[in-house]
């Protein structure tokens, strides 16, 4: 079906467009009061796995913020459960493995997935949620990256000093390896199975990159995030791939294959372009704590980052991670009506080609 709002595909592929596209990272979520009525009904997990209502929290950002880009609701630990660990949702503790990866035993324990029976609840949640945006807006699909999966089903739970995953890297890393492998080969399945179901897009989060030192990144994340792109199957949907506080390979990262990187808020986009801007677009970067200022500042970070990146396609605007709980959804409307209003004339020279 023909996209009626396709700015965001554009800017992925650096194409020119009207204005920057914008959308926000976990912007199907708790801020919103219709998202909260929805998770009074069923748990979390229930709301993953029942397509109609994935669906429905799916759009909700869609018609309550008017961002140009739905994200499919799922979560990345669907993939870890598939593969047979026991997954629990606790509300303010977060995610919970009863049983993590440890030794040799655990890991020969987690079974090979096939998308299409063993995540088909994604996957028809991406088939229906793409029907009922008749074609509003694209839709992305997303998936964690092997190395952050890795560090949860080897922590059993959120964490500070990431001790266990740490251990197991310098202690038994061939056992690290044959983890992240299995986990490299179902994600790139699975984001070929959600292209496959209507994705127009994927995103690969790669949240704890940056718990790495250098070499360790290139090792134990990098490495498998390259191996997942060039395994995809697909046409030209963009591969996003969004490596938090990973300031220190970004010339390496801009040459994984991905068509665009995400950056957190702790880096300069228009330096960034500078170095590889030239061979990916940029999505980001605005501090998700600017949402807790009033408009006013809220508008002069956001000008902040259009004038930093500067004239031209390739950047879709974006935190610089997911938006927080506490946050005032007029807050996130604001945001997206300042980029819409105040992108315009960074995009005249484009505008003006399309027209010759
Ligand atoms: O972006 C979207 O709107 C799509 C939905 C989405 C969720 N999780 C829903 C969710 C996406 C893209 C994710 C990704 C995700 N999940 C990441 C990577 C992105 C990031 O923010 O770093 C990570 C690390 C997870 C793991 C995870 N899931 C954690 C640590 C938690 C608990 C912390 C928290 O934010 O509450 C979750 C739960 C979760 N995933 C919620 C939502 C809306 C909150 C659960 C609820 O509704 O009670």
């Amino acid at each position: 079906m023909q996209l009626k709002n396709d700015l965001f595909l554009r800017a992925c592929r650096k194409e020119p467009v009207e204005r920057t596209p914008v959308w926000i990272m976990r912007q199907a979520g708790r801020y919103l009061p219709e998202y909260r009525a929805v998770r009074e009904k069923v748990d979390f997990l229930t709301l993953c796995k029942t397509p109609e209502l994935a669906a429905e929290v799916t759009i909700q950002p869609v018609d309550i913020i008017d961002v140009d880009a739905a994200i499919i609701f799922s979560d990345i630990l669907v993939i870890p459960e598939a593969m047979g660990m026991k997954l629990e949702m606790h509300e303010g503790k977060g995610p919970i493995f009863h049983n993590p990866i440890r030794n040799e035993n655990d890991a020969n324990a987690l079974n090979e997935i096939d998308p299409f029976k063993d995540l088909y609840y994604v996957l028809d949640a991406v088939a229906l949620t793409k029907k009922e945006l008749n074609g509003r807006v694209p839709l992305i699909g997303f998936s964690g990256s092997p190395w952050t999966l890795l560090t949860y089903m080897v922590e059993g739970r959120g964490s500070k000093n990431f001790s266990h995953v740490k251990k197991l890297i310098y202690n038994n890393p061939r056992l690290a390896h044959k983890v992240l492998d299995k986990l490299a080969d179902a994600i790139a399945l699975y984001l070929s199975a959600k292209i496959e179901a209507g994705a127009d897009a994927v995103q690969i989060f790669d949240t704890w990159g940056g718990i790495l030192s250098q070499n360790d990144f290139e090792e134990f994340s990098l490495r498998y995030i390259e191996i997942i792109i060039s395994n995809i199957k697909r046409k030209n949907e963009p591969v996003i791939v969004f490596p938090k506080g990973v300031h220190y390979k970004l010339k390496k990262l801009s040459k994984c294959g991905a068509d665009v990187i995400g950056l957190d808020w702790t880096m300069n986009i228009g330096r960034v372009r500078k170095r590889i801007g030239e061979r990916v677009a940029l999505q980001g970067n605005l501090d998700p704590t600017v949402l807790y200022a009033g408009e006013e500042k809220i508008k002069e970070k956001a000008v902040g980052i259009l004038n930093s990146f500067g004239e031209g396609s390739g950047h879709i605007f974006n935190l610089g991670h997911g938006i927080l709980p506490d946050v005032d959804p007029e807050k996130a409307k604001a945001l997206v009506r300042f980029v819409k209003e105040e992108s315009k004339r960074f995009h005249h020279r484009d505008t003006e080609a399309q027209r010759d």
